[in-house]
């Protein structure tokens, strides 16, 4: 049988988790692919870093350019994370025309375009389903599965910290605050939290699988992103009773016939009867509609040492198919074929939405708020105020028709300078899959 020889940078958590997956099942895929993947070497931060599973100390090393360099290395892995040391790895390897898998969605938020412009150059590939969503296969459903379809819209779950803690917040009842703490103390969330409840983890994600989905490179700059921070018990209380579970969800849109792309990661109230509402704790999911298609639904981990593993050795098995079959972009990586695309400022995109204000309940305040909205011409579906605290301050939910973001921020700043109006009105978009 054909053999290839895998050269791997990292061998962490993800690392290990690939070396051990090769272990176990690198036979069955060989025996299905026809050619094996033999590991040369790994370079490693340190011998004894901690590392879920063993790797063999003999194939070890801390020198990242001995491996890339070893001239009987074939392929290249990249499971070390960052965009500092990470990017020169993968340039290296490519401008020896060697394939590079890499697991690493920052990299290539920030320099996708830069390293899939050297694969062509040096007439190699860029591997990287184990960049977005582990183990579900997004990467290769977009660009080989739905090659025939346009991609009207894109939905996705895509940040297991974020879907864990607003699970456990609607679950429980509880505050952000308790449940992010609790999650860090038992390695639900890493800390700093920061990358993950802010959205920006999403983001890169959902770059990537927009340049994907809509050939032209998505800039990380132009993606609109809202993390999970603010919001309360309330807000999932209030949505649960108007029948919504709010997610953080990763949205990929067509506007009108054109390229304009709505792409952006905000805490949205979903339908509590769409599938996506009861994607729970840290699953991850792609809700993808496409022109001949239809609606599909990917669902599984989207992090972790074998789900991420799972991904990298499909990478592998292109690769080492690519390496047999001696055509190395059988698979393009990214193909930019649509000029005009461009990225909708989110003023410009047109949603439906949930408000919470707190405001003095007193007569007269409704009709205030009413007037600015009546005024933006924003209509307003429904709203929701619990009785009983007259001169006091109360919680005000309105949901809200269709209108722009531009439109509901201008009469957000208004109401918010009203006297009656106390505290930041927290905003949320709904999202009705229509
Ligand atoms: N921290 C990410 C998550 C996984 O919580 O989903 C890696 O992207």
């Amino acid at each position: 049988m054909q053999q290839v020889n895998l050269g791997m940078i990292g061998g962490g958590t993800v690392g290990s988790g690939v070396f051990h997956a090769l272990q176990l099942n690198g036979g069955l895929m060989a025996s299905r692919i026809g050619v094996k993947v033999n590991v040369r070497k790994v370079a490693v931060k340190a011998f004894n870093e901690p590392r879920p599973y063993p790797i063999s100390r003999s194939l070890m090393t801390t020198d990242w350019q001995s491996v890339v360099n070893d001239p009987q290395v074939d392929i290249v892995t990249e499971l070390v994370g960052g965009t500092g040391i990470a990017r020169t790895m993968v340039l290296t390897a490519l401008k020896l025309g060697k394939p590079v898998v890499t697991a690493n969605k920052a990299l290539l938020s920030a320099h996708g375009e830069e390293l899939f412009a050297a694969a062509k150059k040096y007439g190699t590939n860029l591997y990287y389903e184990a960049s977005v969503c582990g183990g579900i296969p997004i990467i290769k459903s977009l660009r080989e599965g739905f090659v025939g379809n346009r991609i009207n819209a894109l939905y996705g779950i895509v940040n297991g910290t974020c879907n864990y803690i607003l699970t456990r917040m609607k679950l429980e009842g509880a505050d952000f605050a308790a449940v992010l703490a609790d999650a860090q103390k038992h390695g639900y969330a890493e800390t700093p939290p920061d990358l993950d409840i802010d959205g920006h983890d999403a983001a890169h994600k959902i770059g990537i699988l927009a340049s994907l989905a809509h050939g032209f490179w998505v800039n990380p700059k132009k993606i609109h992103v809202e993390g999970i921070r603010q919001i309360s018990a309330l807000d999932i209380k209030f949505a649960g009773e108007l029948g919504y579970t709010i997610k953080l969800l990763g949205i990929i849109k067509r506007i009108g016939g054109g390229c304009q792309v709505q792409v952006s990661v905000y805490p949205t109230l979903v339908p509590n009867a769409h599938v996506l509402a009861s994607v729970n704790h840290v699953f991850n999911a792609v809700f993808v509609r496409g022109d001949i298609v239809g609606d599909t639904l990917f669902y599984g981990r989207g992090a972790g040492k074998d789900a991420t593993a799972s991904a990298v050795l499909s990478d592998l098995a292109d690769a080492a198919l690519d390496l047999k079959s001696g055509s190395k972009q059988r698979v393009p990586p990214f193909v930019p074929h649509e000029c005009a695309g461009a990225v909708v400022p989110i003023e410009n995109v047109v949603s439906q939405y949930f408000l919470r204000l707190n405001v003095v309940d007193r007569p007269g305040t409704l009709a205030k708020i009413a007037a600015i909205f009546g005024a933006a011409k924003i209509g307003i579906s429904s709203v929701i105020q619990p009785e009983g605290h007259e001169g006091k301050s109360v919680p005000l939910i309105f949901m809200l028709h269709y209108a722009t973001n531009g439109a509901v921020n201008g009469a957000l700043k208004k109401i918010g300078r009203l006297p009656v109006v106390k505290g930041k009105p927290v905003m949320l978009r709904v999202e009705n899959f229509e």
